[in-house]
């Protein structure tokens, strides 16, 4: 039936038109909106590029002081929600946990899924609460209590208060470390038509509601060939230390990646074949923020290590396979106090407002039902076989 064109991993197809997010893989651009994410990483806080990237334009003053005050008045989390994830087991991975209490919250809101048009209260209350959701998983894997919001705090700052505060002792908010989430979550929140954003558009385009979309983002997230690779690449880097700290036997698997099956996390990437504009801007954080921080992780000098070996190996640079934005993010989030376990939530945290922003804009596009097509391989038509002849 027709014409049916195959490229598997939609290596060249075009899924939709888009005017969220610019990216050049050959000079290593990356633009929201048309402001680069070298400015924007600088000068931003995340919420203003959330607003940017979902409503199109940098907030006024007003605008963006409405926005971050319907944010903190939605940060708590039904206690329903929190019923449920009670009964989760104390090892679940956090992103097991994620991404079934963010699909649970649109059973708390049928309006989600009743009625049209209320969107942007989904978009706030999301916004909100996934933060809290996730400080949880942290909270039970310590034996903690979890912490509610407190909503005198910044996004960043609420957050962090949420993970690492205890209610025996004073914790204030350190400013560097706000300051580097804060960086970290905006190289974090679009990146064009990705594996997690096309799951999110395609479930959307079935109309689905936000809620369950964005738990469907969630999941293609926890791949560890997308946002699962930056838990991966703290493994690895540990993995190499524990052995001694010789990356040229882990450089040496990855080029025979097809017979050991072990790839470099952190390395390649589908579109950037120079470099990854946002691995270059985190390099130079994780730097600046382990100085500032007083830390001396030997696993940063690792990664420079492996870093300089694979850029100056044939088969790395014949594949034009560069350190990509999750090679450094786990260097900086464990200097944070992050445990390995939530650094996809945390990139998800980030990449949340990319996900709203591309379902809005497939939504008011009115783009049709996702639904690609296939070249049949299997058996020819047969007759049937009754079992007991079989
Ligand atoms: N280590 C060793 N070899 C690799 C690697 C790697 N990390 N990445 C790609 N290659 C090789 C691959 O074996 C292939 O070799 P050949 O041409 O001999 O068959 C060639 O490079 C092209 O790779 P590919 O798998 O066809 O490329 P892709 O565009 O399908 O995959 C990728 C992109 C990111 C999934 C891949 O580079 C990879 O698996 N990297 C490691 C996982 C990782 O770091 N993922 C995070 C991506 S950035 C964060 C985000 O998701 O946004």
């Amino acid at each position: 039936t027709g014409f049916v064109t195959l490229d598997s991993g939609y290596k060249n197809t075009g899924a939709t038109k888009s005017a969220i997010t610019f990216l050049d893989g050959e000079k290593g651009i990356l633009n929201y909106r048309g402001y680069s994410i070298e400015d924007l990483a600088a000068k931003a806080t995340f919420l203003e590029v959330a607003y940017l990237l979902i409503y199109g334009e940098l907030p006024t003053q007003e605008q963006y002081a409405e926005f971050e005050d319907s944010i903190r008045r939605h940060t708590i989390v039904n206690e329903g929600v929190r019923a449920i994830f009670d009964n989760f087991p104390v090892n679940a991975h956090p992103m097991a946990t994620l991404s079934s209490l963010v699909s649970a919250l649109s059973a708390f809101y049928p309006d989600s899924y009743d009625e049209k048009g209320k969107d942007d209260r989904h978009i706030i209350r999301l916004l909100a609460k996934l933060p809290t959701i996730a400080s949880w998983s942290y909270k039970k894997a310590q034996g903690h209590p979890v912490n509610y919001p407190k909503n005198d705090l910044d996004y960043c700052s609420n957050f962090l208060n949420m993970m690492f505060s205890l209610p025996v002792e004073k914790y204030e908010v350190d400013p560097v470390v706000a300051s580097a989430l804060n960086t970290l979550l905006i190289l974090h929140a679009d990146h064009e038509q990705n594996c997690s954003t096309s799951t999110v558009r395609l479930v959307g385009s079935s109309q689905a509601n936000l809620y369950s979309s964005i738990s469907a983002g969630i999941s293609a997230l926890w791949g560890p060939l997308h946002g699962g690779a930056n838990q991966e690449v703290i493994e690895m880097l540990e993995a190499i230390k524990a052995d001694g700290g010789d990356v040229s036997k882990y450089i040496d698997m990855a080029k025979n990646a097809k017979t050991t099956g072990f790839r470099l996390f952190g390395f390649g990437h589908r579109v950037y074949k120079n470099f990854d504009p946002r691995a270059k801007i985190i390099k130079k954080a994780a730097d600046d923020v382990l100085t500032k921080l007083g830390v001396n992780d030997p696993v940063l000098e690792i990664a420079k290590g492996l870093e300089e070996a694979a850029l100056n190996d044939e088969y790395f640079v014949a594949r034009k396979l560069y350190p990509n934005v999750d090679f450094y993010s786990g260097i900086i989030y464990r200097a944070l106090g992050i445990p390995t376990n939530m650094f996809t939530v945390m990139f998800a945290i980030g990449r949340l407002p990319g996900w709203i922003a591309q379902w809005k804009e497939m939504r008011a596009m009115k783009e049709p039902i996702g639904r690609p097509r296939q070249i049949y391989t299997g058996a020819t038509l047969r007759d049937f076989v009754p079992m007991e002849q079989r």
